[in-house]
């Protein structure tokens, strides 16, 4: 086993410390961690005495990245309708940065619509939000669509074309889960993000979106987070939206 470096300048963080201040437990756990292989840096399984530079070196666990830059934080907020999803807004309008802690900064990973309310994350963790970006990764958005259908249930074949995916003016949508459970209210769940893309998937079916809420985003939910609250995301949520971009949806718990 290769053990501690002893050197007298030696750059960058033990990666068991590192991997303990993110939340993967106490640095003993996070030995066994990296002695059982669980752990690479920069693609090379890591061994007991790596050091890391936070700034620059790539770490994965049981292979999903993980941001490692000290400082970082990750909210859920249930956005309220009427405010804008950005970091900055050029018309003085309020927007979703107002709404979480003003330091560290962060910045929302993806966008709802000014008049779309749910959930949302702000982050600084650029790791986890390029994973939650990236085309080829994402995960599930789950929403609730209120649909103006004169109160009468939408037709199984309308939900039938919005699951086969319809064609939009920048293209197809995917295929996508369409459930009814009351009449006009359908819960759609997509995996691409398109803008306003369950808006126009609906509109294009004919029945226009009156209102419009995402209740879930891969394996992240928070039915008690009321309308403008935010929370504090823990490790292990991290990790499970890591883990469901990395592996497209299949959630694993790094406790296991
Ligand atoms: N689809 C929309 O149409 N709007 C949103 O805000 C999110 C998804």
């Amino acid at each position: 086993m290769v053990t501690e470096d002893s050197g007298a300048a030696v750059a960058g963080e033990r990666l068991q410390k590192v991997l303990a201040r993110i939340g993967f437990g106490s640095r003993r756990a996070c030995e066994d961690l990296i002695a059982n292989g669980r752990v690479t840096v920069n693609g090379d399984t890591a061994v007991l005495g790596r050091r890391v530079e936070p700034d620059c070196d790539v770490v994965e666990v049981d292979g999903v990245p993980v941001g490692i830059v000290p400082g970082a934080v990750h909210y859920v907020l249930n956005k309220p309708t009427g405010v804008v999803t950005t970091a900055s807004d050029t018309h003085g309008r309020e927007t979703v940065v107002d709404l979480v802690p003003r330091e560290p900064r962060v910045f929302p990973v993806g966008r709802l619509d000014m008049d779309t309310s749910g959930l949302l994350i702000l982050t600084n963790d650029g790791t986890l939000a390029n994973l939650l970006a990236h085309p080829r990764h994402g995960v599930d958005k789950e929403y609730l669509v209120e649909v103006d259908s004169n109160g009468r249930a939408v037709p199984e074949r309308v939900l039938v074309r919005l699951r086969r995916g319809v064609e939009l003016d920048d293209g197809p949508t995917g295929p996508a889960v369409v459930g009814q459970p009351q009449p006009g209210v359908l819960r759609i769940v997509i995996h691409e993000g398109r803008n306003r893309q369950v808006r126009r998937m609906c509109e294009h079916v004919g029945f226009p979106v009156v209102r419009l809420a995402r209740t879930r985003i891969g394996p992240l939910a928070d039915p008690s987070l009321a309308p403008g609250r935010w929370r504090l995301l823990s490790t292990d949520e991290v990790f499970a939206l890591s883990t469901a971009a990395t592996k497209g949806g299949q959630v694993a718990s790094r406790r296991e």
